[in-house]
């Protein structure tokens, strides 16, 4: 078996990625991966069994043993063909869904995925998980995989968006869940917060060492700052059809 057809979608935080990316999956009835949610679960992992001190090497290898031994598994609910479906997360059976996109990981998510033993563990899960979609298409979205984990993916989109612009969505989207309170502090989260958090996060992944957020020279960019969801999916959609078509 071999897959058919693989679709990258990278760029910075709330670029609207994950979002797009699983409507496109659902339209098209290709398979959904959501990279990020995987450095997510291996932050948990490193909450979870208290590491903290990461210039540590001890740290880093204890946590890639966490993450190898960890059964990581992801469960797209079936849409119906058109919108959005929600995709929940779950380690050794533990739904970790909600968990994974609290603020706590969300501080700490960069630091832990600039390790490159840490980003092997994933790739290995990565791989694992896709294995599904081996006979069909995949779509996955992260910040490596056009340069990376699927360098030779059929299509690649680098999507980009303003910060503000960025910081505008989630923060409406916190709001609207629910999850506009730090839990560490107890105190109500501000817009000022969110915009330091991406500007500070997308820094963090262009900078450094291992696989860093960059555009891959064959990507399509894509600013979706004045684009509607719809409006970035259709587009998305027909540079898929027409390269199916060339094949
Ligand atoms: O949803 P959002 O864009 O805020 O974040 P995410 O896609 O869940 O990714 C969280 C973090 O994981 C990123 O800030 C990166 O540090 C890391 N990540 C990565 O390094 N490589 C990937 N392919 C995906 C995520
Ligand atoms: O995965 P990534 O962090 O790149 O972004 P996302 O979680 O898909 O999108 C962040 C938020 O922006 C979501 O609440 C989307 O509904 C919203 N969004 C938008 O308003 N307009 C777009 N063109 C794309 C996303």
């Amino acid at each position: 078996a071999f897959r058919k057809f693989t679709v990258a979608i990278d760029g910075p935080a709330a670029s609207g990625k994950s979002t797009v990316a699983s409507m496109l999956a659902s339209r098209l009835g290709f398979m959904y991966l959501d990279s990020g949610s995987i450095y997510r679960c291996a932050t948990l992992l490193a909450i979870q069994n208290n590491m903290k001190d990461f210039e540590e090497a001890k740290t880093v290898e204890k946590l890639v043993e966490k993450i190898l031994g960890t059964k990581i598994d992801m469960v797209t609910e079936k849409g119906d063909g058109e919108g959005l479906r929600r995709t929940r997360v779950f380690m050794d059976g533990v739904d970790v869904s909600s968990e994974l996109r609290g603020n706590e990981i969300n501080k700490l998510v960069s630091l832990v995925a600039k390790f490159g033993e840490v980003r092997d563990a994933v790739f290995v899960k990565q791989r694992e998980l896709s294995k599904g979609s081996e006979v069909g298409g995949l779509v996955m979205d992260g910040r490596d995989i056009g340069t990376r984990v699927f360098p030779d993916a059929e299509v690649k989109i680098f999507m980009e968006a303003k910060a503000t612009c960025r910081a505008l969505r989630r923060y409406n989207e916190m709001t609207t869940k629910g999850m506009d309170v730090d839990k560490t502090t107890n105190k109500q989260i501000t817009f000022d917060q969110i915009l330091d958090e991406i500007i500070r996060r997308d820094h963090q992944d262009q900078t450094r060492k291992h696989s860093p957020l960059k555009k891959a020279s064959d990507a399509i960019p894509i600013d979706t700052s004045d684009m509607s969801i719809q409006q970035v999916v259709t587009t998305i959609e027909q540079i898929v059809k027409s390269k199916l078509k060339s094949l």
